[in-house]
């Protein structure tokens, strides 16, 4: 008898469909200690504590949102930890990686520690923190590195928070620095001077309409981002992340870098798929994000470009605002972004029913990927011996009917309000724990939640130019040599 049915299971899951990046297959699931031992045929399952039964269900690994805003601390009217990661449970999401725009903005050591000191006390779901690159915190990356990050954000354009853009030259530098850590900088690439500029103009002409927003950044602005920010990750061999993608137009320098072999992936986000410029009259500000929604042209290319790859991942942007900063007449006192981390299952796991694509690609960009690409895999990601117990439950034949005022985020304003989906997350596990059981949320595992930093193994840095970086060339002092 193997070493697994000596000692009993934790639990074991029944009668449920596993989906896996490749296939659907009936089996059932052990967990011990919050990780799966075995996947297989229920009578080659070890005895067990407890059992659930997921007849009808398709069990599905914890979907890892890479992109949120849960505002915490600084911005708590809008989001907190706590009902963050609640609305995240409620969405079939075990992990998510939050941004660095709160106040403080994370962008050392103590601001840092701060949100880790939050984090682990609210949680209901694993997560990982983001950290500020910017011109004024180069000299930080080590301890940031050393205090727990998963990964560093980079914003190239203006957006909430107003973290001012770093200078190409910082760019390179904050770049140079990184690439020997080997942690990803993830880039929310719109060219600043660009933007700024049009919305200016724009301002002065009197415009103030919703579509005025679209208008100032047309998706230049990004193609001009993504390609510049893959000719310094190329020099330097950082690794970089391109957040939000929006636009069909900067695909092109997105697969050309792939193509050169620059580290580089991507994620897309529902709004972008399945939203268009026709959806500015109804939704008024309520729409307004950065990068832009935009003409509907965009949409199918993007779709394609996540089956073939060249996305790599489904992210949210989950940016909570109140309905008064959303609903503001004039467009550009707007806040930008929405909730999203709820939705976003739902609204793809439509699209399946629909038969766009397989459960098994939706897994692929939900869970896979992103573990993949945040050396995250295969401890999270995927459901096989060895991986965390982190499921969501799923009932993919459920019609129902998105509300704003059923969201579990404290921000109840979005552009789905009314939207018909099909797929439900019924339950959601984090390591072996019910979070979500019966759409009901289970209080106590609040501070449950991990930083999944701990667990990350990136691939081995790969820094290029080493001999040429800022640093390099400073310390190299030929009058002193001679
Ligand atoms: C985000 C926010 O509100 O924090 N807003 C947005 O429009 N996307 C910031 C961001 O990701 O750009
Ligand atoms: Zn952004």
């Amino acid at each position: 008898m193997s070493d697994i049915h000596q000692i009993p299971a934790d639990l074991v899951i029944h009668g449920g469909k596993v989906v896996t990046p490749e296939t659907v297959l009936e089996a059932s699931i052990a967990v011990r200690d919050g990780r799966i031992v075995a996947v297989g045929a229920a009578d080659a399952m070890p005895a067990a504590r407890e059992t659930f039964d997921a007849s009808g269900l398709h069990v599905l690994p914890g979907a890892i949102d890479v992109h949120v805003h849960f505002r915490d601390p600084g911005y708590t009217h809008k989001e907190d930890f706590e009902s963050g990661t609640a609305s995240a449970a409620f969405g079939g999401v075990t992990t998510v990686f939050d941004m660095p725009n709160t106040i403080p903005t994370v962008a050392d050591g103590p601001a840092l520690k701060a949100k880790h000191a939050i984090a682990s006390a609210k949680a209901h779901v694993d997560y990982g923190l983001y950290a500020v690159l910017g011109e004024d915190t180069i000299e930080k990356v080590p301890e940031l590195v050393e205090a727990g990050i998963v990964g560093f954000k980079c914003y190239m354009g203006n957006t909430f928070g107003r973290i001012p853009s770093p200078s190409t030259g910082a760019m390179l530098e904050a770049f140079e620095v990184v690439a020997p850590t080997g942690k990803r900088i993830s880039l929310h690439a719109e060219t600043n001077s660009i933007m700024e500029r049009r919305q200016q103009r724009l301002v002065e002409s009197g415009r103030r309409d919703p579509l005025a927003h679209l208008a100032s950044r047309p998706a230049v602005v990004a193609v001009e981002a993504v390609a510049r920010a893959a000719i310094l990750a190329e020099w330097t061999g950082a690794r970089i992340h391109i957040l939000h993608i929006s636009s069909a137009a900067e695909l092109r320098p997105l697969a050309e870098a792939k193509a050169r072999g620059v580290d580089i992936t991507g994620e897309t986000c529902p709004h972008y798929l399945m939203l268009g410029e026709d959806d500015y009259a109804r939704c008024r500000g309520v729409i307004r994000v950065n990068p832009p929604v935009r003409e509907k042209e965009n949409q199918e290319p993007l779709w394609a470009a996540l089956l073939d790859g060249t996305i790599d991942m489904i992210a949210t942007d989950h940016a909570p605002h109140t309905p008064e900063e959303k609903t503001r007449a004039d467009i550009w006192s707007v806040d930008c972004g929405f909730p999203g981390v709820e939705s976003q299952m739902p609204l793809m796991l439509s699209e399946v029913a629909a038969g766009r694509y397989s459960i098994s690609d939706y897994v692929r960009w939900s869970a896979a990927n992103p573990a993949k690409v945040w050396g995250l895999y295969p401890r999270k990601g995927v459901i096989q011996a060895g991986a965390d117990a982190d499921f969501a439950f799923v009932d993919l034949d459920r019609a129902w009917t998105l509300h704003d005022a059923d969201l579990h985020s404290r921000s109840k304003i979005s552009p789905w309000d009314g939207r018909a989906v099909t797929g439900l997350p019924l339950h959601t596990m984090v390591r072996g724990r019910f979070v979500v059981k019966d759409r009901v949320l289970v209080a106590e595992t609040r501070g449950f939640g991990r930083s999944v930093h701990a667990i990350q193994e990136m691939p081995a840095p790969q820094p290029k130019h080493a001999d040429q970086t800022l640093a390099a060339v400073i310390a190299l002092r030929p009058e002193e040599a001679a």
